[in-house]
């Protein structure tokens, strides 16, 4: 987001619900009446629903009611995903607050919401873009004992048990309908620390990226997002203790799904490439890939961009 854009939004949350005349935006934030409307035009498409008068000026509309945090609680009172729920209207991104309180000694569990994220971001630091209050981006602290590649692969397994149907896992972190994006999953680790992250499409109206899909254009109905909060993270709770018990289960169950294994594939590591046969994940969740003279090798989902299959 522009830091003109995030002026004008800045704003009309401080205002929390009240009106403010269009002249002072434009003073407050520096910008000619012109570039207020270019402005406003961008945050509408962002899904931020604001409110005009002719007199009155501009405000931002409640949020709207369809994420319950404390019903999301109260669902999640036993699990250990979920154990403490935060919820932000915005940050710029849900992992770095995880990490934040990670600082401050939380403990494992702890997931933080965002409505929307300005700078929401994916593997290698590519963008991720998360309208708001169009999807579920959110973030778990975690201090786990195993591999970290196995979370993404709990994370992978737990998505498309709540989805079901089409959805597959794109290795090593995409869960994909007939190759478009529905969801993201983001691990990060610094220490002992792991942070979850995952970004679910769930409203169809919102500026998605060409090769995205939500849930409600998947489904052809509009999801409950706290409903779907709960399933997704009960689901997660399982999959964690899983993937410490029984990663081997949760394998079979991830290969049943999964568009990558049996593919030939190419990857960037680095300056390097390599094309073998997708052959399937280890013990750690890195990837066996088996090139053409035989040789087999390792490879970690965190440190490779998939230029083909
Ligand atoms: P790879 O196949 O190597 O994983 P990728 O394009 O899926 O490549 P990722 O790092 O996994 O790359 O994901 C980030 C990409 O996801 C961004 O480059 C962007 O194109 C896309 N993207 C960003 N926001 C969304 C969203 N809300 N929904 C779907 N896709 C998105
Ligand atoms: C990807 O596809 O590369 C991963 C996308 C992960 C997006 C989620 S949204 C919540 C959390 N916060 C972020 O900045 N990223 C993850």
């Amino acid at each position: 987001m522009l830091r003109t854009t995030k002026g004008v939004l800045a704003c009309l949350e401080e205002a929390q619900g009240g009106f403010i005349p269009a002249q002072d935006l434009c003073e407050k934030t520096r910008i000619s009446a012109r570039q207020l409307a270019d402005e406003l035009t961008v945050l509408r498409r962002l899904g931020h629903a604001i409110e005009a008068d002719p007199i009155l000026g501009y405000r931002l509309a409640r949020p709207q009611v369809d994420f319950d945090v404390q019903q999301l609680r109260q669902r999640l009172a036993s699990c250990c995903i979920g154990r403490e729920i935060i919820a932000l209207p915005s940050t710029t991104s849900t992992n770095d607050v995880a990490f934040q309180l990670s600082q401050n000694g939380r403990s494992e569990g702890v997931v933080v919401f965002a409505e929307t994220q300005s700078a929401g971001r994916g593997r290698l630091g590519r963008a991720w873009v998360s309208p708001n209050g169009r999807g579920l981006w959110f973030s778990v602290l975690l201090r786990p004992r195993m591999p970290t590649a196995r979370l993404t692969v709990a994370a992978a397994v737990a998505l498309t048990r709540v989805v079901a149907g089409q959805a597959r896992i794109k290795w090593p972190n995409d869960i994909v309908v007939n190759d478009r994006k529905l969801a993201g999953i983001l691990t990060e680790a610094r220490g002992e620390i792991v942070v979850l992250g995952i970004g679910l499409n769930v409203y169809a109206d919102a500026p998605w990226p060409a090769q995205a899909i939500s849930l409600e254009e998947l489904l052809g109905e509009r999801p409950d997002r706290t409903e779907l909060a709960a399933r997704v993270l009960m689901e997660l709770d399982r999959c964690y203790s899983q993937a410490a018990q029984d990663f081997d289960g949760l394998l079979e169950e991830w290969a049943t799904r999964c568009v990558t294994l049996g593919k030939q594939i190419e990857l960037q590591i680095g300056g390097r490439r390599l094309v073998g046969l997708a052959y399937a994940l280890d013990e750690n969740g890195a990837l066996i890939v088996r090139r053409d003279n035989g040789q087999t090798e390792r490879v970690y989902g965190a440190d490779v961009t998939l230029v083909h299959g």
